[in-house]
């Protein structure tokens, strides 16, 4: 089967992919930089195909999907992993900043999904899986940006779920707390050693795992989950239940 991964150069995404390959489909990566995982792609290189894309640019978007090489097959699933994240007190915030958060997380996502649901391009019954987090249902000082914008990916996934029913595509979201990935890194890297305790004191179980999230993706992938669509998985260790 085909599938397109976006942000597949890291973290989730990166995990998303390896475990698609693993499990034999050609999986068809959009990260800017290839370089982190070239040694991987070396090593599996008849099935995954690259594409250099940045998503700060929503109406190339068109274009990228023109320039998907399908041979006459066409897309079973899309996983929109490419994401950033950004914690500063609204007054540093820029109005700059905040449209770049949602076109990265937000508005590239709906002209994924607007593009991918056409019918040359996906097969009735692909799936669609979105990357919200627990910070769209939850609130976090210095994440206003963030925290709305993940809330606005569970509203697309709604109304998306109900628009592409006919065709039986289903569109679900994934909501992790926090996981170890570069992201993660990036946000420890600007915060104090107690706020970092207080973050991994708010997850019962931990700080999750790449290969915590990936295994929730496989299965919205897969025909198991067939009969759903709509929902938000939250995946988060605890972290909401308190
Ligand atoms: N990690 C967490 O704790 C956590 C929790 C909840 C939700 N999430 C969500 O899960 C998703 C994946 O996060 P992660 O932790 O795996 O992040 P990550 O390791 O930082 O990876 C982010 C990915 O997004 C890509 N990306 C970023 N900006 C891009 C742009 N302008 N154009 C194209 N690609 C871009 C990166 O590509 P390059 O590296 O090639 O630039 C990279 O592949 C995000 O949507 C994030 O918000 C993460």
């Amino acid at each position: 089967m085909n599938f397109i991964i976006t942000g597949a150069t890291s973290g989730i995404g990166f995990e998303t992919l390896k475990q698609l390959v693993k499990n034999g489909h050609l999986v068809f990566a959009v990260g800017r930089d290839f370089s982190k995982i070239n040694s991987y792609i070396q090593d599996n290189k008849n099935q995954i195909k690259q594409y250099v894309f940045d998503f700060v640019n929503v109406r190339d978007i068109e274009k990228l999907f023109l320039d998907f090489e399908l041979n006459n097959e066409k897309f079973d699933g899309l996983v929109h992993c490419a994401g950033i994240e950004e914690t500063v007190p609204l007054t540093l915030y820029t109005p700059d900043k905040i449209k770049q958060i949602y076109d990265i997380n937000v508005f590239s996502g709906i002209e994924l999904l607007r593009h991918f649901t056409k019918k040359k391009y996906s097969n009735e019954g692909a799936s669609v899986v979105f990357l919200s987090s627990v910070m769209g249902v939850l609130g976090q000082p210095g994440k206003i940006g963030y925290c709305s914008a993940k809330s606005a990916v569970l509203g697309m996934v709604k109304a998306g779920a109900l628009e592409f029913a006919k065709r039986k595509i289903r569109v679900n979201a994934v909501l992790p707390g926090i996981v170890n990935t570069p992201m993660t890194e990036n946000l420890f890297a600007h915060i104090v050693e107690e706020q970092i305790k207080q973050i991994v004191d708010m997850h019962p179980l931990g700080l999750g795992e790449v290969t915590d999230v990936a295994p929730t993706i496989l299965f919205l992938l897969s025909e198991n989950s067939k009969w759903i669509t709509g929902q938000n998985f939250v995946i988060d260790g605890g972290y909401s239940i308190q």
